[in-house]
């Protein structure tokens, strides 16, 4: 592979980051001409479900005037038995520049990069990343306090199968906030602690200290695979509801990626909480994709 790709958020510096994520608010503030992306042509390539993550890219990369081709779920050849590097190598030749692509396997865009004579985008593999949603976060966060560096932020619940919790984590640490991580034990096992990253059971304890509190959804399958006792077991002692809303410093805020569990991992209260950023989120996707996509594709080649 020459060229760049995004496939977590370890393949950026941290000033990289800050980078894009200041390209992201310049984007937001006054959006650029159509052309960023003139003649270049992009594929995503989604095998899994997706509201946000594909919508957003869809609306990016139309905004910085891409060539975007979508490759519905079953259409493409690999159920034929086509490998992923000859997939690779036949986009590449029609002359495609990008990929954005979902797997239900982590790794995939892994793989799909080391053949690919162009730039890889990982919109979610598996449990394990998903850099530009941890990148809308960051600039969620950013834009809310003015910094990142120092900031208290707790990640809240099935954080052993999040790939969001996952590339957060590397974010955060990237850009020197301290982390928190709450969740039952079955979920959160204490190994996932490290440098600036600690373990917390118990929620009430952790909500009076946070400057941002990141809800996690809980997939239902987890109860079929014997991990939680039961939904009411999970919501009694992690769901946030009006009175942990109550708990929370003044000023603080609370994020979901979405999509969320009503009544799971949080009550109603939370859409009439004054600090509930979900939809900030979810806009600040778009121009946050725009600039991963002017990034990789517009910015000089190594040694260049
Ligand atoms: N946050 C997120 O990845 O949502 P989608 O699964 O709808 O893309």
């Amino acid at each position: 592979m020459t060229r760049r790709s995004l496939l977590d958020l370890d393949d950026f510096t941290s000033d990289e980051i800050t980078g894009i994520l200041a390209r992201a608010r310049r984007f937001a503030a006054d959006p650029p001409a159509r052309d960023l992306l003139r003649d270049v042509c992009v594929v995503n390539l989604f095998f899994e479900a997706s509201t946000r993550t594909f919508t957003s890219f869809a609306i990016a990369e139309q905004r910085v005037g891409a060539d975007i081709v979508a490759l519905p779920p079953g259409s493409s050849s690999l159920g034929k038995g086509e490998t992923i590097a000859d997939t690779a190598i036949t986009l590449a030749a029609m002359g495609v520049r990008v990929i954005v692509t979902r797997h239900p396997e982590s790794g995939f865009p892994y793989r799909l990069a080391e053949s690919f004579d162009g730039h890889v985008i990982n919109a979610g593999d598996g449990r394990h990343a998903h850099p530009t949603q941890a990148l809308l976060d960051l600039l969620t966060l950013q834009s809310e306090f003015g910094k990142i560096a120092g900031l208290r932020v707790a990640l809240v619940g099935d954080i052993l199968h999040s790939r969001v919790a996952r590339s957060n984590v590397i974010g955060l640490r990237a850009l020197g906030a301290d982390v928190t991580l709450v969740g039952p034990n079955t979920l959160l096992p204490a190994a996932m602690a490290g440098p600036g990253v600690r373990i917390e059971r118990d929620l009430d304890a952790v909500l009076p200290n946070v400057d941002a509190v990141m809800l996690l959804r809980i997939q239902r399958e987890r109860i079929a695979a014997a991990v939680l006792p039961s939904l009411e077991d999970y919501a009694r002692n992690y769901r946030l509801d009006a009175r942990r809303l109550a708990a929370l410093a003044p000023g603080a805020i609370v994020m979901h990626p979405g999509p969320y569990n009503r009544g799971v991992e949080l009550t109603e209260d939370v859409f009439a909480f004054a600090g509930w950023r979900y939809a900030q989120q979810v806009a600040f996707g778009v121009y946050v994709r725009m600039a991963v996509l002017d990034f990789l594709v517009n910015a000089p080649p190594p040694g260049a």
